[in-house]
């Protein structure tokens, strides 16, 4: 099991020794997708290794630092790979970065990942934004916000209509149209992993509404959301979801980091969009 310490301020100190930009944007940026955050300029970067309690990413096309500094002319702090549940970390692990954001100052959310495509529209290197989400993790029994409620930060029992703030959304559709990149819109399915779904698996998603599926994000909205923070998420679709026996294929997580390839340029150009028609 890893190392379990949620000391959340002494972590804050590190990265408030290492940077004095006071920052109120977070990225967080998935599989293969943190290419944007070497884009920043006046960067500061810290190895997730040198800050006390904070979840190293065990898996290929995760680099595992923070990279703070300055986006479209303004200051944001991106993680540059995230931690899983299936590598073992507990959910608090998970989200423990997002605790520290908070303290850091971050009000707005902007979070990544890689997802399959259910939805048959769907092809690889197309990005869809979240609008909604089924948890299947939390629905069975694993919630980030399960335990001790802490009230200074949130409450107990968090609605979850406006998670996926609809002024984001209008922005990174604006930003999208633009930039001349496709965005779809829809229901992002969270799953434990870290095996791929089965063909069943992924025809019983679809009919429950699923557009895309993943191993990630919504453990951090949701402890994004009870500090009110304000969230966008966006999917960048790496391989489509097989949903019968009768092929060769097998989903692998080769093509998902070949398609981060394709998907850099269009999540950095709808982020951009969307950071810089920020007040
Ligand atoms: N399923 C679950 N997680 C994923 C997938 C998938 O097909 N692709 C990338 N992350």
């Amino acid at each position: 099991m890893h190392e379990r310490n949620l000391n959340y301020e002494q972590a804050a100190a590190i990265v408030r020794e290492r940077s004095s930009l006071t920052t109120d944007i977070g990225l967080v940026l998935g599989s293969g997708l943190g290419g944007l955050a070497d884009t920043l300029s006046e960067r500061t970067v810290i190895p997730y290794a040198e800050i006390p309690g904070w979840p190293r990413s065990t898996v290929h096309g995760h680099q595992g630092q923070l990279v703070i500094g300055k986006l479209e002319g303004k200051a944001v702090i991106a993680q540059q790979g995230r931690a899983h549940f299936y590598e073992g970390y507990t959910l608090e692990q998970v989200t423990f970065p997002i605790r520290v954001m908070r303290l850091l100052g971050v009000k707005t959310l902007i979070l990544t990942n890689a997802a399959g495509g259910l939805n048959p529209q769907y092809q690889v290197g197309d990005l869809m934004l979240l609008n909604d989400h089924i948890n299947l993790v939390g629905m069975t029994g694993n919630n980030p916000l399960m335990g001790p409620n802490d009230d200074t930060i949130g409450p107990r029992f968090l609605g979850m209509v406006h998670t996926y703030d609809a002024d984001l959304r209008r922005l990174a559709r604006q930003a999208a149209a633009d930039a001349g990149v496709p965005l779809h819109e829809g229901v992002y399915v969270c799953l434990s992993g870290p095996n791929f779904e089965t063909p069943a698996e992924v025809r019983m998603l679809r009919g429950w509404g699923g557009d895309a599926v993943g191993m990630s994000t919504v453990h951090e909205v949701l402890v994004a959301r009870h500090a009110g923070m304000r969230v966008m998420a966006c999917s960048g679709i790496t391989n489509v979801s097989i949903d019968t026996l009768d092929v060769e294929a097998e989903t692998n997580h080769e093509e998902v980091l070949d398609a981060g390839k394709v998907l850099v340029p269009r999540l950095t150009a709808v982020i951009r969009g969307v950071l810089r028609a920020l007040p």
